[in-house]
């Protein structure tokens, strides 16, 4: 029998979700950044700089940003773990991947670029002193495995930090619905003549786990003290946890 699951609102069967998501991001690779800006009224940038203030990268520490895109936090990263560290910037579409590696280089701060799998990561056990994982998480097939694969490639002490969208704040849900699939499509049409995706992006976030469920999958996975800090009325959340 074949396993189904989530593509935004429709279901499909397993191995053919990778592929839709492939598609979604090189779609809107070229006019990702933008887009972000334009979606979130700036507002991904708060969120993600309290994601990297939470991070408290040292000078030398190794640290994986995984489904890190354009770079956005590879770039912050790098700056902060210096020559002496090492900032992996890897994600599995390579369209997404290569707009973030030439910024970075253009940035001034080249970091080693590669392209893989979240569920099926190459690097060692107990490697990285932080892993981060931005708006990735939610387009993955096997979470729970992406989860435990985090988790495995963390150092005893180190600490997982998943920033993803999550459940906003219950007064605020017409309004967020009605911005969610009448605003953003409309803009992904005019921005990036690309309607589609930016549907898909609104139904994946109501199919994702909300704050306390990710809490559960994150301990499941075996990661400890994990905690969650809401964002903006939880239109996003960061999730953290520890690998002892
Ligand atoms: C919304 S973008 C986020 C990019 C960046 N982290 C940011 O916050 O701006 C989601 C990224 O997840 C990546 N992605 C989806 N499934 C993945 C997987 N299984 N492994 C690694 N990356 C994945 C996509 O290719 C895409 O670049």
């Amino acid at each position: 029998m074949t396993n189904t699951t989530h593509f935004g609102y429709q279901t499909v069967p397993e191995e053919d979700k990778v592929h839709k998501v492939a598609e979604v991001f090189h779609s809107v690779a070229a006019k990702y950044d933008i887009m972000n800006d334009f979606m979130s009224a700036g507002l991904h940038r708060v969120w993600k700089a309290f994601t990297i203030a939470q991070a408290g990268v040292r000078p030398g520490f190794k640290v994986l940003d995984i489904a890190g895109g354009t770079g956005d936090l590879s770039k912050a990263f790098a700056r902060q773990a210096g020559p002496t560290g090492e900032v992996w910037l890897t994600d599995i579409n390579e369209s997404m991947l290569r707009v973030g590696r030439d910024r970075l280089l253009n940035k001034g701060t080249p970091t080693p670029t590669l392209l893989c799998d979240a569920e099926k990561l190459p690097f060692p056990d107990n490697y990285f002193d932080r892993v981060s994982v931005a708006f990735g998480l939610r387009n993955m097939t096997h979470k729970d495995v992406a989860l435990s694969e985090m988790r495995r490639v963390l150092k005893p002490g180190g600490k997982l930090l998943v920033l993803e969208f999550s459940k906003v704040w219950e007064p605020l849900k017409k309004p967020y619905d009605v911005y969610s699939f009448s605003v953003l499509p409309w803009l992904g049409k005019k921005i990036a003549n690309d309607a589609e995706s930016y549907r898909y992006l609104a139904e994946s976030i109501r199919m994702h786990p909300d704050q306390e469920t990710l809490k559960k999958m994150m301990e499941d996975a075996g990661l400890e003290r994990v905690q969650y800090h809401n964002l903006t009325a939880g239109v996003a959340a960061l999730h953290t946890g520890i690998k002892l």
